[in-house]
């Protein structure tokens, strides 16, 4: 399989045997060992590198996740390549070593990469853009002062890319042999891989090979490969859907495309539900974010995943695509069992409805630490007033059960009653009727019980006008 793209300002073409060979494997085997290999797994940022799709915008992903034939017609930067041709350090670089802002160094090229992406995009939130890099030695100020340094700094202008133009090699839409699709690995006798340009390709495609693993961010499908050692198998990559990436607004409702990213997502909700994009904010990590889709987080059919409890308290639909064949469902729906989705074979996530312009949207998402960390519980609720009483109440958690989960006898208690304290410490002991939580090393049951009680109560405090921070210390 051949993967065009432009690394460090030149065009290269790698070809691979295999297509989950990841960009840090490559870059490090290539001699580029500026890229370093910390986790493995997307939780330390030590390989972060530019990457430059064709809308220009530069973002920061982990290469330790990131497969070779994601890169297809992008433009990659990898510490190697962030000082300018002639030489000339890039003002991140010369801040980092103003500032002391590295000792053993480990985690200074992963710094210096996420760094210069977010001053290319003039992010100044340095915290939450620098979340995702972990350093073990010089500790966080010194970084935090030269990013602060750098901020309305010009960007160089090398760093602003114009990714390689690459053919599209769309398939026809009719079943047609596998040897006769889009761009592939290894051989066309022995194909593994396939990269749709459209939803039409992929629908057709995936009709003829249900039994294929897609790949959309692959924030957990790169795990499967770079921790279990999996062989994928037959794969589709649907970086280039760009159709399956849209945001559209129309009426009350926002249609999100399966292959929407999650931090494009949390701006996209921003202004229509603050609170969900609050918690995006400590999803994963800039570097995460930017490669896990919504659909992905669906699909995967996780009790843990963060976006479908939200989703559910909004009354958001799935829409679901096999073949020509469309339909749609609620999204509580389609979580079915414990590792049990309705999703036939050969059907895929085409995008998901998001009622806006409703009432108030209250998300809590706990977690041992702050960034970058799975939920131990996310509580997720919706509580209408009209008239002086709750009505038509939608509460939602993840962390509560073997999947994403209503709790409709909380939901039952809260109906009808005015919106006060006695309501809510009667409604709360309905918490142990909804879920039988699991013990596990992120919570116990009993802490996920009065987790899922305390989220009740700080709703209902939000609600009344006492807001509070969880970053907050209180005596
Ligand atoms: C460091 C790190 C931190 C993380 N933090 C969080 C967190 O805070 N909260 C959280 O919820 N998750 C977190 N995750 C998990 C992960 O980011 C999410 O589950 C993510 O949304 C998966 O999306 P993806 O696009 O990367 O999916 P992929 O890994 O590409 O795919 C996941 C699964 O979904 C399937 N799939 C993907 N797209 C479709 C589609 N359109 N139709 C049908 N099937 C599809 C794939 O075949 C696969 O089975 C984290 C992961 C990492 C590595
Ligand atoms: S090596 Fe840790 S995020 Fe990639
Ligand atoms: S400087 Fe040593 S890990 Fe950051």
């Amino acid at each position: 399989m051949e993967i065009t793209f432009r690394l460090n300002g030149e065009d290269v073409t790698a070809t691979t045997e295999d297509p989950t060979t990841t960009l840090l494997d490559w870059l490090r085997a290539r001699g580029l060992t500026g890229t370093k290999e910390g986790c493995n797994e997307g939780d330390c940022g030590a390989c972060s590198v530019v990457v430059t799709g064709r809308d220009g915008t530069a973002k920061t992903l982990n290469a330790c996740i990131l497969f070779l034939p994601q890169l297809q017609g992008r433009a990659v930067r990898t510490v190697e390549g962030i000082a300018a041709p002639d030489g000339t350090l890039h003002p991140v670089q010369q801040a980092m070593i103003d500032r002391h802002g590295s000792q053993c160094g480990f985690c200074t090229p992963g710094f210096i990469t996420t760094m210069a992406a977010a001053h290319a995009r003039g992010h100044t939130d340095h915290a939450d853009q620098i979340a995702g890099n972990l350093c073990r030695c010089t500790g966080y100020a010194p970084i935090l002062r030269a990013a602060r340094d750098v901020e309305g700094a010009p960007v160089p202008a090398h760093m602003i890319e114009t990714p390689p133009e690459v053919p599209a090699t769309s398939p026809p839409r009719a079943p047609r042999p596998l040897a006769d699709h889009g761009a592939r690995g290894p051989g066309p006798d022995n194909a593994t891989a396939f990269t749709p340009v459209s939803g039409d390709d992929l629908a057709g495609w995936y009709l003829e090979n249900p039994d294929a693993t897609l790949v959309a961010g692959a924030t957990d499908v790169g795990l499967w490969v770079t921790k279990q050692f999996r062989d994928l198998g037959t794969v589709a990559f649907l970086n280039r859907c760009d159709d399956l990436r849209a945001v559209t607004e129309a009426g009350s409702a926002l249609a999100v495309g399966a292959m929407c990213d999650m931090e494009t997502l949390r701006h996209a909700i921003a202004p229509h539900h603050p609170s969900f994009a609050e918690m995006l904010r400590r999803y994963g990590s800039v570097q995460v974010r930017n490669a896990a889709t919504l659909g992905g987080n669906i699909a995967n059919g996780s009790p843990i995943g963060d976006s479908p409890p939200p989703l559910i308290a909004l009354g958001a639909v799935l829409h679901l695509r096999r073949g020509d064949d469309r339909r749609e469902m609620p999204l509580e729906a389609y979580f079915l069992d414990y590792g049990k989705q309705d999703r036939r074979p050969g059907e895929f996530v085409e995008r998901i409805t998001i009622p806006i312009g409703g009432p108030v949207l209250h998300v809590h998402k706990l977690s041992k630490r702050f960034d970058q960390d799975i939920s131990a519980v996310c509580g997720a609720f919706v509580l209408p007033i009209a008239d002086g009483v709750i009505r038509d109440a939608r509460i939602a958690f993840g962390g509560m059960a073997g999947i994403p989960k209503r709790a409709t006898a909380v939901e039952a208690a809260l109906a009808g009653r005015p919106l006060d304290e006695t309501t809510v410490a009667a409604a709360v002991k309905s918490f142990g009727k909804d879920f039988t939580p699991l013990d596990d090393m992120r919570a116990s049951a009993t802490y996920r019980l009065a987790a899922a009680e305390g989220m009740l109560w700080r709703t209902f405090h939000e609600m009344t006008g006492v807001s509070a921070s969880v970053l907050e210390v209180r005596p």
